[in-house]
């Protein structure tokens, strides 16, 4: 099996530690989750002359946003034919030119400022091989023109394969997402910003809703802000049901220089074969890094050992050059509507906002909330407020079917997992992990490469579903809402907060 490693963007671009919370402070506004999003929306808010905090459980840049494909590009794969029936001709222009404008509003950023990000422009190629899907990308086509994109349909591409037929976006960029957020930061620390890492955020007071509000962390220090921006990816604090309404995707990654063979340019996409995404970036002195994402699927609920060795193989076949020497995998949450869910955090809210529900697209669409998110903190409006703002409630009606069949499958797992036969100990092999009763209770446990056991309760600390263990990547992991604990019970991913409680394995059979 393929060694799981750092993420590529992680591993090139080591930067500053800043320091942990350590006294109680307070701002104009906090901003909890420092990924695309929410350093994207710290940063405008600081640049709007408002004192900003931002709280990292982790490190800059550390969560889903270094781990990614890193294009940025308004051509969301099938996104547009769907929004103009589902959203009307102008929903689907809305989108285009919010996420337009996103990309192009970091570009000036990128310009303006110097930032050494390995900034390229590339046309973005959504593609298909089977003959009987080309319609469906001709409608893309014609969808993604109508909503301002410069699309084409075409059978022409760089990549090593025939395609049957592609959507060509023109004008769009790809970049290293790690050093672009990096110079961000610098920047906004320069401003008056404070950038906290380390730092979980496990509580938020909304001030009876005429604020100010307050966020405690996990050692007890608390933020008071008039604003609070929950920017953790999957939303840390959910008062409005938006757990019912986002699937998370978990998906693989593998990386490594392209070699001899031709760099085919262009940033592709195919959702057939359980997605391919293709893009490469400078690497070493004049080479190529080759980028291939896909094989996805819902965490917790299989390992994607198999899957990395597909993926790899697929990328060794198509580009025989190719050294691959990362292999890393990440997540993102699919609302139930495909579109973002940015704005106000729950009807009541007059000073929390969330941003969460990118669909595989959050970088445009991070840069894109932290324009909207600003606009509405300091008073403002903005074109595309309606259309992300996740107190939609004609779309609620509209995506039912959608909503309903997320929560049959929580259901599912919340009783079945349950039901399942627990497994015995002494089965369990080095750098395995099972699921083993311990009296009517279920731990986790986990036998290390040394043989030494790491029990932990199974039962997930956001609402209670079972873990199950991802072993490539050595962690539990919630089919339910997309949570993730390292062996000891760490939380890795959210939405939960608190770790998997530490058990005695004494206690189990
Ligand atoms: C395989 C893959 C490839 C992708 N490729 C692309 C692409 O090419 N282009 C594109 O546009 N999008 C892409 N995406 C999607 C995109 O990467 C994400 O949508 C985006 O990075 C999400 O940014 P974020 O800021 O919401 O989340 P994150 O980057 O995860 O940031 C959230 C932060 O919140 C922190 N946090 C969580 N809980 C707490 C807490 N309680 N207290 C304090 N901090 C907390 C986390 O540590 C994390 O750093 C891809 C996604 C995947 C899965
Ligand atoms: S993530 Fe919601 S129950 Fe585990």
């Amino acid at each position: 099996m393929r060694k799981v490693t750092e993420s590529y963007w992680l591993g090139t671009a080591p930067g500053p530690r800043h320091p942990a919370l350590t006294e109680d402070v307070e701002a104009d506004a906090a901003v909890i989750g420092a990924g695309m999003a929410g350093l994207s929306t710290a940063y405008e808010l600081a640049r709007a002359g408002l004192r900003v905090v931002v709280l990292e459980a982790g490190r800059v840049a550390g969560g889903v946003t270094g781990c990614t494909t890193a294009k940025l590009t308004a051509q969301h794969t099938l996104v547009y034919d769907r929004l103009r029936r589902t959203r009307g001709p102008e929903g689907a222009r809305l989108y285009a030119r919010s996420q337009s404008e996103a990309i192009e509003h970091a570009a000036a950023l990128v310009a303006e400022s110097g930032i050494a990000c390995e900034w390229e422009t590339r046309d973005a190629y959504t593609y298909v091989r089977d003959p009987e899907r080309v319609a469906e990308v001709r409608a893309e086509a014609r969808a993604a023109r109508a909503a301002g994109l410069d699309a084409s349909f075409t059978t022409e591409t760089g990549l090593p394969f025939p395609v049957a037929g592609a959507v060509r976006v023109t004008g769009q960029a790809q970049f290293h997402p790690v050093k672009y957020l990096r110079a961000l930061t610098e920047d906004l620390i320069a401003r008056g910003g404070r950038v906290y890492e380390g730092t979980r955020v496990v509580g938020l007071d909304e001030g009876g809703g005429s604020g100010p509000c307050r966020l405690t962390t996990e050692s007890g220090r608390t933020v008071t802000a008039r604003d609070v921006v929950v920017a953790t990816h999957y939303p840390v604090f959910d008062r409005a049901l938006l757990f019912a309404r986002l699937h998370p995707r978990r998906e693989l990654v593998v990386a490594g220089p392209l070699g001899d063979g031709p760099d085919p340019e262009g940033m592709y996409i195919t959702p057939e074969e359980n997605t391919r995404s293709v893009r490469t970036a400078p690497y070493g002195e004049d080479g190529r890094l080759l980028v291939v994402t896909g094989e996805h699927f819902t965490p917790g609920t299989g390992d994607p050992g198999a899957g990395f060795d597909g993926l790899a193989a697929w990328a060794e076949q198509h580009f025989p050059g190719v050294a691959l020497d990362h292999a890393w995998a990440t997540q993102d949450n699919d609302s139930t509507d495909t579109v973002p869910l940015v704005g106000p955090l729950h009807p009541g809210a007059r000073h929390t906002y969330v941003a969460t529900g990118f669909g595989g697209w959050g970088l445009s669409g991070g840069i894109m909330a932290g324009l909207l998110l600003t606009a509405l903190i300091t008073g403002g409006d903005s074109p595309w407020r309606e259309l992300y703002d996740p107190r939609r409630l004609k779309s609620v009606v509209r995506e039912a079917p959608s909503l309903l069949k997320t929560q049959a499958e929580v259901a599912r797992h919340f009783v079945g997992d349950r039901l399942k036969p627990p497994a015995a100990l002494d089965d369990l092999a080095p750098g395995d992990g099972a699921l083993v009763r311990a009296g009517d209770h279920r731990l986790a446990v986990h036998r290390d490469d040394e043989g030494a056991l790491h029990a932990v309760s199974a039962r997930c600390t956001h609402l209670g579903c079972l873990v199950s263990f991802n072993r490539a990547e050595r962690a539990w992991e919630c089919p339910c809402h997309g949570s993730r604990f390292d062996v000891d019970g760490r939380v890795l991913q959210g939405p939960a907060v608190r770790p998997l409680e530490r058990r005695d394995i004494g206690s189990a059979d």
